[in-house]
């Protein structure tokens, strides 16, 4: 038997341990082999692909980044050629599925979030069998608690927020964070909460200018005359737009964000010209790097589970962390919404409970 195994989309830490978790467990457990691809679904196209071994696995289980490289950009089914350089879009979904023939692979384990698990259903509907693994830093798939790399981002978006505080209490200034995610709120709102933010604004929870400056006005009255905002890339003003940084057409993941926390600096330092307002965007800083040891333990666990998914031939399922338990959910569920914050939920609550504002009243 052999497994094809790829990593799909933005990068997120935990990728290597999930590769050297399915290569062992193939390996050692089963005595099957594995063949990564190439940059995710480019590699399946091109036929670009490596044979992977104990040897190509070892020490990798805390790096970051993937061995086999990644692209949120190629999609078998809207796949970019250049010729006679004019871009052109056509469905390669039949040569990915030769090629996965012709190499003997028995199915394909896909390490992706939202955009590259619905092309694993693409093909799982086409007749490849199809086991994935949840990935993304933004924790917003909805058939998992939680998705490995997501808690290593909280860890490094929060550790930013400890350093802003010295420096923002220093300088008397408002210092806004700018994190990762796009349509969910749980990197802003993890973070925020442990690193103390006064402000956190989330996508869900739509923000009012006046609400985020009556915040620090009132802060400063009590003699704290310094404010912490972390803001998500997606989040917005009521009746506003998300501050959109570019669009990839041909990408599953086709929208770009990035600004939002330079708009709420100028609108703030329209309000107070007697407080600086400073940002600090922390970008792929946050998909970088090696994961943390809890992300280590699920990205393993979940590794495992997915090659004992396909030895039992549950194809067209997601390997997923429920309570404390790793099991399958249907792979269609779990692609058909996002998992978003709900506005009232308890982490939501707790974080009102001490005083941080949502900028929304
Ligand atoms: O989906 C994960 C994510 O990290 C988002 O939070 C972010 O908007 C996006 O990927 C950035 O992707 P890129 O690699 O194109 O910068």
């Amino acid at each position: 038997m052999t497994i094809g195994l790829l990593t799909g989309g933005g990068d997120c830490p935990g990728l290597n341990a999930v590769i050297r978790a399915v290569t062992k467990t193939a390996i050692i457990k089963y005595g099957i082999e594995v063949i990564g691809f190439i940059d995710g679904f480019k590699g399946l196209v091109e036929n670009n692909y490596i044979q992977l071994d104990l040897r190509k696995v070892s020490g990798i289980g805390h790096t970051g980044g993937t061995i086999l490289g990644t692209t949120n950009r190629d999609n078998p089914f809207n796949f970019i050629t250049i010729t006679g350089g004019k871009q052109q879009a056509s469905d390669q979904s039949d040569l990915a599925i030769r090629n996965m023939k012709n190499l003997g692979l028995d199915g394909l384990i896909v390490i992706g979030g939202d955009g590259s698990l619905n092309i694993a259903y693409k093909f799982f509907q086409k007749g490849v069998n199809i086991v994935g693994v949840p990935k993304t830093i933004d924790n917003d798939l909805s058939a998992t608690d939680v998705t490995f790399g997501f808690n290593t981002a909280v860890n490094t978006a929060s550790e930013a927020l400890d350093k802003l505080h010295t420096t923002a209490e220093s300088h008397h200034r408002v210092m806004i964070l700018e994190v990762m995610g796009r349509y969910a709120g749980w990197i802003a709102l993890h973070a925020g909460i442990s690193g103390g933010a006064d402000v956190i604004l989330i996508p869900e929870i739509p923000y009012k200018i006046d609400a985020i400056i009556n915040k620090i006005a009132q802060r400063f009255r009590q003699g704290k005359k310094f404010s912490i905002i972390v803001v998500a890339e997606g989040a917005h003003p009521e009746g506003g737009e998300m501050v959109v940084q570019s669009f990839v057409p041909t990408s599953h993941d086709p929208v770009r964000l990035g600004g939002i926390g330079h708009k709420v600096a100028q609108e703030i330092e329209e309000n107070f010209n007697h407080i600086e307002t400073r940002v600090t965007v922390l970008g792929h800083l946050q998909r970088g790097g090696g994961p943390i040891p809890y992300d280590r333990i699920l990205a393993t666990r979940y590794g495992v589970a997915a090659v004992e998914a396909f030895m039992e031939r549950k194809f067209g399922s997601m390997v997923s962390l429920q309570g404390n338990d790793i099991v399958t959910v249907d792979l269609q569920e779990a692609i058909k919404e996002i998992r978003l914050v709900p506005q009232d939920g308890p982490l939501v609550q707790a974080a009102r409970s001490i005083g941080i504002s949502f900028g929304d009243k």
